[in-house]
């Protein structure tokens, strides 16, 4: 086991990631897996995929899914079955957002931020939540929402509306699954250093503007949210049920981030 994981342990879990080709979702599928659980890592892109199966090895197995598509949804929770025998967390991490200003925004590019990062999560929760019911004994669910739900993320409009309603449909559901013993949380990343951020992270006049409103006065790490991502899944975390945990080095409490939208092309 990887020292900078060894803290949990989580062997013999059966554990779904999806978008786990990049980013955070490829760092919490390698969190899992060094702690000692059986990864399903799911995505749309395939080489990425292919890629971590081969860094990480036995016992991470991938398959491709579409979030904003249920069936795929649906038939990768029944891989994970297949292929490792149950289901006990997901990791729901796909998500991606774009910026462009109101006025000027056709309607596929809301449908899209709308169905990637909202309609996706209900896909997720359902599928996953109804396995849970059928192994009777529970299970944790975690999405990934985002601090742009809760400050003025000027330029990012459609993708804050939507991760505003992931946290919502976080707190739901933990009410209506909670007779399966089904617990489900969201952790709410600030700015982390990805590919998603690259250019934003390489722009030093942006992340001027960043470290400002980011009390902590930096960008932060996937192993930030990885690290999280283990805690609220272990059993010592039994008791949040519910929660939206943000990891963003202080960026929710400042309430402000640089406006995104006269900077189109720094976030895809
Ligand atoms: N990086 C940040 O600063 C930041 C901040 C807040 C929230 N987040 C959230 O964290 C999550 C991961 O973001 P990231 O920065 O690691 O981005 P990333 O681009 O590095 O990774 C996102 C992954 O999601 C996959 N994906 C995209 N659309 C998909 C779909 N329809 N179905 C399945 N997979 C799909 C991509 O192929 C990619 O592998 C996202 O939900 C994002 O909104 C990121």
């Amino acid at each position: 086991m990887s020292d900078a994981y060894s803290h949990f342990d989580f062997s013999g879990k059966s554990v779904l990631v999806s978008g786990a080709a990049s980013g955070i979702g490829r760092e919490v599928a390698r969190a899992f897996h060094l702690s000692g659980a059986k990864v399903l890592a799911t995505d749309i892109d395939g080489d990425g995929l292919e890629n971590l199966v081969s860094e990480l090895g036995s016992p991470c197995q991938s398959v491709m899914a579409d979030v904003t598509d249920e069936a795929q949804v649906a038939s990768a929770v029944q891989t994970i079955v297949e292929k490792f025998g149950r289901l006990d967390i997901c990791l729901n991490c796909a998500g991606a957002g774009g910026s462009k200003p109101l006025l000027e925004m056709e309607e596929s590019f809301w449908d899209w931020n709308v169905a990637l990062n909202l309609k996706g999560f209900f896909f997720c929760i359902k599928h996953q939540g109804r396995q849970f019911r059928q192994q009777g004994d529970g299970g944790v669910i975690v999405n990934i929402t985002s601090v742009t739900a809760t400050i003025n993320a000027a330029g990012l409009t459609p993708y804050a509306a939507a991760k505003a309603g992931a946290n919502k449909l976080t707190e739901m559901a933990a009410d209506e699954l909670r007779h399966l013993g089904i617990r489900v949380v969201a952790i709410a990343p600030g700015l982390i250093k990805t590919p998603a951020t690259e250019k934003i992270n390489n722009t030093p006049e942006i992340m001027n503007e960043f470290k400002v409103s980011i009390p902590s006065g930096r960008i932060g790490e996937t192993s930030e949210i990885a690290h999280t991502a283990l805690f609220l899944a272990s059993d010592g975390a039994a008791y949040i049920n519910g929660t939206i945990v943000h990891v963003d080095g202080g960026l929710d409490i400042y309430g402000v981030q640089p406006d995104l939208s006269k900077v189109r092309e720094y976030y895809r």
